[in-house]
């Protein structure tokens, strides 16, 4: 028994140790793809949102705010510390615009509008490296959430949701994704964000 226990021990170390750290590969969906149809947001109400939650979103889109908040390399960040520990919100203050996690990192954006409504927008770090793209409005019930499709300016294709409380009902939840899924989106990229263990 004990000749037999070394190597499967050694083998549950490899893939423990395998799928620790982010892999910015295997996260990889889609390049960038046409958004045909964007929808307006009620600007006087999303304004006023000042900590907006990111409970779901494709997976790549997740380790890409992950990294530009932590600074890290993706292969220092561990999954675990990222889905149970990061609690990353969105905020906003008059005109700064940030996203805050892993206890209180904070990596600020600008966001441009391209139209009065938020259905287009570009965005970029303030100090001009990492993260950028340009973000479509696609589905929202200005109230609760709003889903944006992103390019980013690495030609890769993701998505996620911003929302005003942690977590949504179920059935918000299925539509949401039956929308990522009429846009191209693929399921076996959906990923989200537990804010169970947050403050
Ligand atoms: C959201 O608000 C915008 C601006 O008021 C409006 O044009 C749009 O129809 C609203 N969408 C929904 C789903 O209520
Ligand atoms: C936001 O703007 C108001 C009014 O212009 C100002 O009093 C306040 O200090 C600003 N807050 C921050 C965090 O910049």
């Amino acid at each position: 028994m004990k000749y037999l226990l070394l190597p499967i021990a050694i083998h549950v170390a490899l893939c423990v140790s395998s799928i620790q750290s982010l892999d910015m590969d295997s996260a990889k969906e889609s390049p960038c793809f046409k958004i045909e149809k964007t929808v307006p947001l009620d600007m006087e109400y999303w304004a006023n949102i000042k900590t907006s939650y990111y409970p779901l979103m494709s997976r790549l889109e997740l380790y890409g705010v992950a990294v530009d908040l932590l600074q890290k390399d993706p292969a220092e960040i561990s999954e675990s510390e990222l889905y149970y520990d990061s609690c990353i919100v969105w905020k906003h203050t008059n005109e700064s615009y940030y996203s805050e996690g892993f206890g209180g990192q904070t990596r600020e954006y600008v966001a441009v509008p391209k139209d009065d409504k938020f259905e287009v927008y570009t965005m970029h770090s303030v100090d001009g490296k990492g993260y950028s793209g340009t973000a479509y409005t696609t589905y929202t019930d200005n109230q609760t959430f709003l889903f944006s499709a992103a390019c980013g300016d690495d030609g890769q294709m993701t998505w996620s949701v911003g929302t005003t409380t942690p977590t949504l009902p179920h059935g918000t939840v299925e539509k949401i994704h039956e929308h990522a899924l009429s846009l191209g989106f693929k399921k076996e990229f959906f990923t989200e964000l537990r804010y169970d263990g947050c403050d």
